[in-house]
């Protein structure tokens, strides 16, 4: 097996943390768990995340770590790599190119969600949150949303800063990380802060944790499932190929719990600082994509420095977003340079190019498209339910069978270099046994099949 990567390597343990953390930790965990929770009622709904993150995420998150290491290449070559290896068909580099379409189509709305909070960059600095009311912030985000044109300059913008890190390779990830996370996590922990002077700070913990499993849908399980994966950056490739430029050295088992964990911590305190504000304003959970960017501004719009601070966060939460972005397209560029021969910064453009123009569908479904419907599920939301709850679910189980029956136990375990023989066993009976059968009932369940 390769020693290592052709794109080269992370200069630490370190490093590879942060940058795993920073593809973990985005707009997911800011932006998609708080409204995804109110729209599927709260508390049992986190309940069934957590377990999902501890039971399913966290073994596969190891098992995609250790195959990106062993395989050296972008998920496609690796995948194919490693199948031979084990004496498996080559055909498993199918998994790859799941990966590559999903961290494609994923990336295309992404951006315009990212354009979302560049665009509140702007708009808290100018200060016009001061005071606001709950009616004033909602009239601004609808403002936002209705005009296209704008909404095309800031994707066009965000999908602009993505690719030029991403043409700088791997150093260029590692360099934009390091500073971010504690910030954030600063501001959050403020946010918090003012969250628990609010009222309605026991009204929003109770929605948050008190789990009424009454309300909870076969749907809602998968929806909680599939974010679990999508938090974790998990199923199609991007983890796979950041841990192909990790050092042999480095313990994939205790690294993969921390990065979990921050990606955990940062969405209980975003869903803490979010809906004691929702209550305390008369807000709905429930009220969908413009959840945070309707809620936050009313906190920042009336605590002390509120403009200073609110535009700090959204500037995080552009960094926050920009750290995950470069991960969802990194597989594909790392395979254009092995396998087309391209430069780098060649196939960003292209890559970028076609990332940028199914964007434009997103754009629209906010706006002159929003009543073209199919299911009942505009344009965005096909996307996000295509590749959060189906195509992430799908490589994810299909990482987790790959590690745990098709690779011999002899290399998973050389690879992972697990002392104690205890977690090892257990690693493996998670991705054997009950990573894929948790996947497959949730997903059968929902739909309908059981
Ligand atoms: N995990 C990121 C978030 O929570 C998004 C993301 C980055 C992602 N890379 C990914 C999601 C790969 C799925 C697969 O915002």
């Amino acid at each position: 097996m390769r020693q290592t990567s052709q794109h080269g390597q992370w200069t630490s343990r370190f490093a590879f943390i942060l940058a795993a953390t920073g593809s973990a930790v985005g707009l997911g965990n800011i932006w998609k768990f708080p409204y995804i929770a109110g729209e599927n009622g709260g508390g049992a709904f986190v309940l069934i995340y957590l377990v999902c993150i501890l039971a399913i995420g966290l073994p596969i998150m190891i098992a995609e770590i250790m195959l990106g290491r062993r395989g050296r290449q972008s998920p496609i070559n690796s995948m194919r790599d490693l199948a031979v290896e084990a004496g498996a068909s080559r055909f498993w580099s199918w998994l790859g190119w799941l990966g590559v379409v999903a961290g494609f189509l994923i990336l295309s709305y992404y951006s315009v969600i990212a354009g979302w909070a560049m665009a509140y960059v702007v708009r808290v600095a100018s200060g016009v949150f001061e005071g606001v009311t709950a009616d004033g912030v909602s009239n601004i985000f609808g403002q936002l949303i209705a005009d296209p044109e704008k909404l095309l300059a800031w994707h066009s913008l965000f999908m602009i800063v993505t690719m030029l890190v991403v043409a700088r390779g791997v150093k260029g990830l590692e360099r934009t990380v390091k500073f971010l996370m504690p910030a954030l996590l600063a501001i959050l922990i403020l946010l918090v802060g003012y969250a628990m002077e609010q009222d309605a700070f026991e009204q929003g913990v109770l929605f948050l944790f008190q789990a009424d499993f009454s309300k909870v849908t076969s749907e809602a399980v998968l929806t909680a499932m599939g974010h679990a994966f999508f938090t974790l950056s998990l199923g199609m490739g991007a983890i796979m190929v950041y841990g192909s430029y990790l050092p042999r050295k480095v313990s994939i088992g205790s690294t993969a719990v921390m990065i979990a964990l921050a990606d955990t911590v940062v969405a209980l305190l975003a869903g803490l600082a979010i809906f004691p504000i929702v209550f305390a304003n008369g807000l709905e959970p429930g009220s969908g994509p413009g959840l945070i960017f309707q809620t936050l501004p009313i906190a920042f719009g009336h605590m002390a420095y509120g403009s200073i601070f609110g535009t700090l966060f959204f500037i995080l939460l552009v960094f926050a977003a920009w750290s995950s972005s470069i991960s969802l397209i990194e597989p594909a560029v790392a395979w254009l340079v092995e396998n087309k021969r391209m430069s780098r910064m060649r196939a960003c453009i292209w890559v970028g190019l076609a990332t940028w123009g199914l964007g434009i569908g997103t754009v629209l479904s906010f706006n002159l498209t929003a009543d073209i419907k199919l299911f009942d599920k505009t344009f965005f939301d096909i996307l996000d339910y295509l590749t959060a709850n189906i195509m992430l679910p799908l490589g994810g189980f299909s990482i987790a069978i790959f590690a745990g029956w098709v690779m011999s136990k002899e290399n998973s375990a050389s690879e992972l270099q697990i002392k104690s023989p205890i977690l090892f066993n257990g690693w493996l009976f998670l991705v054997k046994f009950v990573s894929p059968i948790a996947v497959a009932v949730v997903f059968l369940n929902a739909i309908d099949v059981i």
